[in-house]
């Protein structure tokens, strides 16, 4: 019975996106706010619904590596990438692939294209289902935190959506990791995330930095992922007034939220982006977080907390 309500929710969801309609999609990263990559009424309407600038593209989501191919170009290079992390939480950034079906506006009029094939089961049957590339940027309004629940999707773009999948919660927590690898160029590492630099690095080699370069990633800005409240870094002991994100055993308190109390950095990724709402609900004079080492997936969530407190340009 569960499962014939799942399927129908599902047909439902993939005949909204067939109709030019938008879906809010789990997967395993973040929520997404989900359009036929080929519709650009549809793709446009993404982007109103998110307050989000035209010229940050989108990521296309396909069901394999086959459907990527159809709409960029790989390399080498990709072909290694796609074949470790595939499905699963890694974008590459490719050369578009002439006749493909990701439209203009959702590549920002770009030559090159986002492309993903995500791990979440939901994810993957409504890509089934709908039988054509789906552009996803998370759920969010543009700017804030992204959705790492169904309800917290729905709260940010829900009224924008025609269905709402559930799919629990999300176990990464942050959005994929972002790689560009365009011909003559070093491959770039364009937005850190759970697939590790290091991970990348031993099967392509060194990855080039992409910080400040605006036009190879236009998504970068500072102040994003941000909450209402102010956020202070590397914080060891919260003012009175303020909420804390602590990491590792010990803290408590009543407006203190353990990103892992022990100390473990993929538990700290999963419940950052909620934790980061759950404090803001609190109205602090301003949230405080513990520093949180760099190694590993340390790297991508020191990113987000970084553009959260509006430090990097
Ligand atoms: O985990 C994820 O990637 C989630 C889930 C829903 O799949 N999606 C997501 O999408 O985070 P979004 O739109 O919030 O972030 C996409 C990022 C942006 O920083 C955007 O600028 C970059 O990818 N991007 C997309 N197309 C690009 C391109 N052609 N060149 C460079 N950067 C690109
Ligand atoms: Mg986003």
């Amino acid at each position: 019975m569960g499962a014939e309500i799942v399927g129908a929710d599902l047909l439902a969801a993939a005949a909204a996106l067939a109709a030019g309609r938008l879906v809010i999609l789990p997967t395993e990263t973040v929520y997404g706010l989900a359009a036929d990559a080929a519709d650009p009424r549809a793709v446009a309407a993404i982007f109103e619904a998110k307050g989000r600038p035209r010229f940050n593209p989108l990521i296309a989501h396909v069901d394999g590596v086959d459907a990527a191919r159809r709409i960029a170009v790989f390399d080498d290079r990709a072909e290694t990438l796609a074949a470790a992390f595939w499905p699963g939480p890694l974008t590459l950034v490719l050369p578009v692939r002439e006749g493909g079906s990701v439209c203009d506006l959702a590549r920002a009029g770009l030559d090159t294209v986002a492309v993903r094939v995500p791990g979440h089961p939901i994810a993957r049957a409504l890509l089934a289902a709908f039988g054509g590339p789906v552009v996803a940027p998370s759920a969010n309004r543009s700017g804030r935190p992204s959705p790492t629940t169904h309800a917290d999707a729905i709260a940010e773009t829900g009224a924008s959506a025609a269905a709402a999948l559930d799919g629990g919660p999300c176990t990464v927590g942050l959005e994929s990791t972002v790689v560009a690898l365009l011909p003559g160029e070093p491959a770039r590492l364009l937005r850190p995330g759970s697939v590790t630099r290091a991970q990348i690095e031993a099967l392509i080699g060194p990855l080039a930095q992409a910080q400040g370069d605006a036009k190879r990633s236009p998504g970068r800005m500072a102040l994003h992922y941000a909450p209402d409240a102010p956020v202070r870094l590397n914080v060891t002991a919260p003012e009175p007034g303020e909420a804390y994100l602590a990491f590792g055993p010990g803290a408590a308190g009543e407006a203190v939220f353990n990103l892992s109390a022990t100390g473990d950095l993929a538990e700290a990724a999963a419940n950052l982006f909620s934790y980061l709402r759950a404090a803001d609900r609190l109205k602090p004079s301003a949230i405080a977080v513990a520093p949180i080492p760099s190694e590993g997936l340390g790297e991508a969530i020191n990113d987000r907390l970084a553009r959260a407190a509006g430090h990097i340009g």
